[in-house]
Formats: C-alpha cells, structure tokens, sequence
C-alpha cells in the first residue's frame, strides 16, 4: 500500500424514517434554505411534500431551485448561484441523485466566488470555501452523497468534467432506501452497472499488498450482483433496496481505495460520450467497460483473473489465465446485459461519426488518461469503436 490519510467529513445518516433528521442537521448551518431538485420526481412521490414539512417545522425560510437535468448543466448551477447570492442563502439541501447533488456542489462552491463557475469546474480557479450543504439521496449510484467529487456538463461547449475541493463534501446524507423504491426500473439497473463500475475502477492499479481492499471491492461487487435480479423482480422490497443503496455510497466515499489509486479511465471516456449525445452515464458505463477491459487486459492478467475466479466464479480447471480473465469479462458483459443494461453505442443511436469528436473529449484535460494503463486518444478510438 501507499501511505493515506483518510477523512471523510460527511455524516451518513441511513434507514427508514430518517428525514426527521433535518429538523435536527439543517438548524446548525441556518435558516435560508434553498432546495435544489431535479425534474420532479419528488413531487410525485411525496419526497418533496415530506421535506419541504421538515423544514417548515424548523420555521426555516425555503427557497428553491428546480430542474436540475440529468448530466446537470452549469446553466443550471450559474442560476442557483445567483439566487444564493441574492437571497443570502445559508444552507443548500440537495434532494435527488448524482446530478442533484453535483449541481449543488457547483452551486455552493461559486455561491461563495466571485469567479465563474465553469473556471472552477475546469480548474483554472481553485475553490476556496462553499456553502454548507446537505443531501437527500433518491438513487443508489454515484456515491455523490458521501464524497466531494462533482460532474457537470457545459452542453454549448459540449464539455462535460469532474471536479471536486475539500469544501464540496456534504454536511451530512440522508439515505431512506423507501426513497428509491419509485426508481424506474432504467435507472435502478444504471444505477447498479455505475455502482460496480465505481468498484472495477478502484480494482485496477498495480499497488501491492492490498488484500483488505480486493476483498471489500469483490465483497461489494457479489452482493450487487446476488441482490440486483432479486430487487429488479421485488422492486419494493426494502432490504433489497437497503442494500444496494449501502453498496452505493461504499462504493465511491473513498474507502476502498485506502492505500491506492484506481484507474478511471472507463469514466473519462463515458463522461466524453455524455458530453455529445447526453446519455444516462450508468448505460455509457455498461457499453464501455468491458470494451475497456479487454483493451487492457495484458497489462496485469492475474488482476482479471482473480476478479473471474472470486467474483464470477470461473472455475479454472487447467485453462491458461488469460482464458480465465477473457472468461469474467464475458460473464460482467452477460450479468450487466441479464438485467438489461446496453451493450452497445447504436443502442443509443450512436455511430462512428462522432468517434473522432469523443476522443478528441477524452484527451481534452490531459494528452494520457488511466492510472492501470495510461491511454491516448488513439485507444480512444479504439476502445469506442469496439463499442459501437
Ligand atoms: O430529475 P428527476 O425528476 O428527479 O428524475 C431523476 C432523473 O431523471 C430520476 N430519479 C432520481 N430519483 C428518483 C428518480 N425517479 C423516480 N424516483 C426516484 N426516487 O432518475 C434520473 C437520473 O437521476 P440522476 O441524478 O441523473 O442519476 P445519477 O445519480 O445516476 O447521477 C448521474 C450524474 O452523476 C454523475 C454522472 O456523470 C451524471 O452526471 N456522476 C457523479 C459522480 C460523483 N459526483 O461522485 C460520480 C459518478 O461516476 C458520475 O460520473
Ligand atoms: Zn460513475
């Protein structure tokens, strides 16, 4: 392992019942509030009535932003910042999934700049401090409840990235799993294929000695894919649920990959495909994946091999290894495409005209992406057009 310092400031705040939290978490940071939400989901499923009640218990003043898309738009964070601004809003509380939250990052970090917001996305100005925020989580996917990390797209520039500060991790969370039971069955099934996508990212690096964390990773990785059939069958089954969204947050808060750095690759390259035909970032995962797993796969063999013998059971019985790592890439491909989740780009009606644009994305920030093998825009194309 490497040497690590691990803290995590947010305060996980998980079960049934638990939204009257707030009324204890949202008086500590004051009482201008501004709710930040999607495309009214919360509406429908009386998340937003539910809140909204929590807060007027506090007598807290509630302001609001709505709207924030899927692959969240810095528009939108540019017109959260401007009412923060205005109003003197002193706590945001995001209720929603990844966009939501990564909207409202954006929102606290420029609420408290006077740079653009955009600067601070792609790293030209740094952010110094940010509002206070909280979270109420309605999809188990990102794990944007328990990190810093936020994604936004830019789509007059078609740009999309990820940044992140030490001001940008949530107060606290508010994981109910009975908020996601009203999930379409696409998104529970792109929220999964993103959660084991998080975990296969941490699990290619060359560090040694990390048995604790290949352990944790493939523990996460046969418990999503155990639970996945069961809860796309049972979709209101709680424990199910519970499940997942626990797998989730483990999944991307920084706690497997103690001691190392995982690859990431996969995400560049799908944020790259987000950035020009705006697709649900859990489906651009499922397609791309395992195209980038055998692009790389001779890089460290035994890696793959051990994840097809520990988490997709090959048996290897006299095969030579590469037939045993070739074997669990066919049976992530099979898992991910038996809960129905894409396998390729046309299913998003994507074609080899745009394989130029998106790897010229992909090598935008830096000319070689990946920590488990450094890539370039020629692998790019090459991992793309396996894809299509
Ligand atoms: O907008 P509403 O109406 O709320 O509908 C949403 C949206 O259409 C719907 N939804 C969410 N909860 C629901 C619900 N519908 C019914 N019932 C519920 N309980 O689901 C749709 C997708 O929501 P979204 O927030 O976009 O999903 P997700 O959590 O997958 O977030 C995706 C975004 O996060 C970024 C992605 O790139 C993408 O932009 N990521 C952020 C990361 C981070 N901050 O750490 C890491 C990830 O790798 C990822 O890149
Ligand atoms: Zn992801």
């Amino acid at each position: 392992m490497n040497n690590f310092t691990y803290h995590n400031p947010t305060k996980l705040i998980f079960g049934k019942g638990q939204l009257e939290a707030l009324t204890t978490e949202v008086p500590v940071y004051g009482k201008k509030v501004l709710i930040v939400y999607g495309g009214g989901s919360i509406k429908r499923n009386g998340i937003y009535d539910n809140v909204v009640e929590k807060l007027n218990e506090i007598g807290a003043e509630v302001h609001e932003l709505s709207g924030v898309e899927p692959n969240p738009r810095v528009t939108t964070a540019r017109a959260g910042i401007e009412i923060c601004k205005k109003e003197g809003i002193e706590f945001l509380l995001a209720v929603g999934g990844g966009s939501t939250i990564d909207c409202t990052k954006a929102i606290a970090a420029g609420a408290k700049s006077d740079a653009d917001i955009w600067d601070i996305v792609t790293k030209k100005v740094e952010a110094e401090d940010a509002l206070p925020f909280g979270t109420v989580l309605t999809i188990a996917a990102t794990g944007s409840e328990m990190n810093r990390g936020s994604v936004i797209t830019n789509w007059e520039l078609n740009e999309k990235h990820g940044w992140g500060s030490p001001h940008t991790s949530p107060k606290f969370s508010i994981l109910d799993p009975t908020h996601t039971m009203s999930l379409p069955r696409e998104q529970t099934v792109y929220g999964m294929v993103d959660i084991m996508s998080h975990v296969l990212e941490h699990y290619f690096h060359h560090t040694s000695n990390t048995p604790i964390q290949d352990r944790f990773c493939e523990g996460i990785l046969r418990t999503v894919i155990e639970t996945a059939p069961k809860l796309l069958d049972d979709p209101e089954n709680y424990e199910y649920r519970e499940t997942i969204m626990l797998s989730g947050t483990l999944a991307l808060n920084d706690m497997l990959n103690m001691g190392y750095q995982g690859d990431w690759a996969t995400h560049n390259l799908e944020h790259a495909v987000s950035a020009v035909h705006d697709i649900p970032h859990g489906g651009g995962l499922a397609i791309l994946f395992p195209n980038w797993m055998t692009h790389v796969l001779d890089e460290n063999i035994a890696r793959f091999k051990q994840l097809a013998v520990r988490v997709f059971d090959v048996v290897p019985n006299g095969k030579a290894d590469r037939d045993i790592a070739e074997e669990g890439i066919m049976k992530l491909r099979e898992f991910w495409t038996s809960i129905g989740a894409p396998d390729k780009l046309a299913d998003y009606d994507i074609d080899e005209s745009t394989v130029e644009t998106m790897a010229g994305k992909t090598v935008q920030v830096r000319e070689e992406y990946g920590n488990f093998k450094k890539l370039n825009k020629e692998d790019s194309k090459e991992i793309y057009q396996a894809s299509l």
